[in-house]
């Protein structure tokens, strides 16, 4: 019997798709699953009549795959992984190398790669998006380690991957931890993106007071334009016009106003505060999800707490895509992807991993979350000019929030107005106007530190450190 091409580790749905995706694309494949019922299920189900193999124990596992060996990690972020290499190391030899295709945190996997890389193992961090559909039918493949240990699965990542018009979606990243980082602010993104389609469908719902099929409506409307057709909004739609089996009403009104998360969406926001790289739309919606969770305290504070009543306001055209509105979610979804790219250019110098943003952008166009149209724009702007110090300064970028500013300054005042919870679409007006202002009042700010604590401060018509003595 001849080895198999690749080595997988974790039945779960992403890793059953992964596996038939790789065997589908000409690859032979041996599983492994801690319970062996699951092996075995997979093997006379979904895996049955194809080149997938299963193995009992980790010593046939790696027995039974072609040297060097190529083993797919898809198991839980945390010690699970750290405890499947403990165990599998003793069975490798020198060259064989380990994928982690879950969404680890980016220094584990650093840590992973360097423990890894010393014992002469290969390890890459390989962050994978596109959830369980992407992975069968090809995902977004953000992997980082060495290039050598790239260059060992690039023939088989390059064929599963998905494929947009100028190639695979996936590219070696950079060096140690890289790849996972990359997939963190990816999902950062994606965080954003979702807060911001959630609060349009509130405004439009109180605000607006249309219902869900309308609303469903508006966003057919905006995946049909170049800066709003994308994944998200494509299944926003179908969210909203899926009914409930039992009485045919909106499902999505039956679901409880709390959203969990992973780790990935926090892990942006402390990554982008240990670096310094400002990120208030995304981390507006991980606090949108913070705040949701506090349900109980929300019930007791609407009895305690008032706010304005809601008065059915403009928004614009429902039939042209409620104009106003749009102008709002577009520079949010602007937002999050320039923070997103800026947190990464930040990264890339301060962990030295060489990232290039426009192959970033490019792997991002397919299978993943967060593909949308306007990456082809994103990957222009770096192309362009690799040194942009923001997206939303580039030409094409600049025009658009020129033009479109009035008309999220005009939802931001209207949910304020209503009282209505905006936190992505506020974050973002004021992150547009604070970066567009040269002369922000942190003068004030650097008073007052230098009055109480003698810190200093720096004066705009002399060079050096003053200090007054204020009291
Ligand atoms: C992807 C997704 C995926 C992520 C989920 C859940 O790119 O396919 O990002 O990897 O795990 O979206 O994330 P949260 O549970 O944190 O929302």
């Amino acid at each position: 019997m001849s080895k198999a091409h690749l080595g997988l580790i974790g039945l779960g749905v992403m890793g059953e798709n992964l596996v038939l995706n790789a065997e589908r694309n000409g690859f032979s494949i041996v599983v492994y699953n801690r319970t062996y019922s699951k092996t075995e299920d997979f093997l006379n189900g979904r895996g049955a009549g194809k080149k997938i193999e299963g193995a009992k124990t980790l010593g046939e596992f790696v027995d039974k795959l072609e040297k060097p060996r190529r083993i797919l990690m898809m198991i839980k972020a945390g010690t699970a992984i750290d405890k499947v290499i403990e165990q599998i190391s003793s069975f490798l030899e020198e060259g064989d190398l380990l994928i982690d295709g879950g969404n680890s945190e980016f220094r584990d996997t650093e840590r992973r790669v360097s423990e890894l890389e010393s014992k002469n193992f290969g390890y890459l961090g390989m962050g994978v998006s596109g959830g369980s559909k992407g992975a069968l039918e090809g995902p977004s493949m953000m992997p980082g380690g060495t290039r050598d240990s790239y260059k060992a699965i690039e023939n088989i990542v390059t064929k599963m991957a998905a494929q947009v018009e100028d190639g695979p979606c996936v590219k070696y990243i950079g060096p140690g931890g890289s790849g996972h980082f990359v997939k963190t602010v990816h999902n950062g993104i994606e965080y954003g993106i979702e807060q911001i389609l959630a609060e349009a469908y509130d405004l439009m719902k109180r605000v607006a007071g249309i219902n869900c099929e309308e609303i469903a409506d508006v966003m057919r409307i905006w995946n049909n334009t170049e800066e709003l057709s994308s994944y998200l909004v494509e299944i926003t739609e179908v969210c909203l016009r899926t009914k409930d089996t039992y009485d045919k009403s909106d499902l999505v009104e039956k679901i409880v106003d709390k959203a969990g998360q992973k780790g990935t969406g926090l892990w942006t926001v402390v990554s982008a505060l240990e670096l310094g790289a400002s990120v208030p739309t995304i981390y507006a919606s991980l606090n949108g999800r913070v705040m949701s969770s506090m349900k109980d305290q929300r019930i007791l504070a609407e009895s305690i707490l008032q706010g304005p009543s809601i008065t059915y306001s403009d928004m614009g055209s429902k039939d042209k895509g409620m104009p106003l509105l749009k102008d709002a979610v577009i520079l949010a979804c602007f937002a999050s992807y320039a923070q997103g790219m800026d947190l990464l250019s930040i990264a890339s110098k301060e962990y030295n991993y060489q990232l290039d943003l426009p192959s970033i952008a490019q792997i991002w166009k397919g299978g993943c979350i967060i593909r949308a149209k306007l990456l082809k724009r994103i990957q222009n702007a770096y192309e362009n000019n690799s040194n942009i110090s923001n997206l939303l300064t580039d030409p094409w970028f600049a025009e658009q929030v020129n033009a479109r500013l009035p008309g999220l300054a005009r939802i931001v005042s209207l949910a304020a107005a209503n009282g209505v919870p905006v936190p992505c679409l506020s974050s973002t007006l004021d992150y547009i106007n604070s970066y567009r202002t040269s002369r922000l009042p942190q003068n004030l700010v650097q008073a007052m530190r230098d009055c109480f604590g003698s810190h200093t401060y720096q004066r705009v018509d002399m060079d050096g450190s003053f200090h007054t003595d204020w009291l």
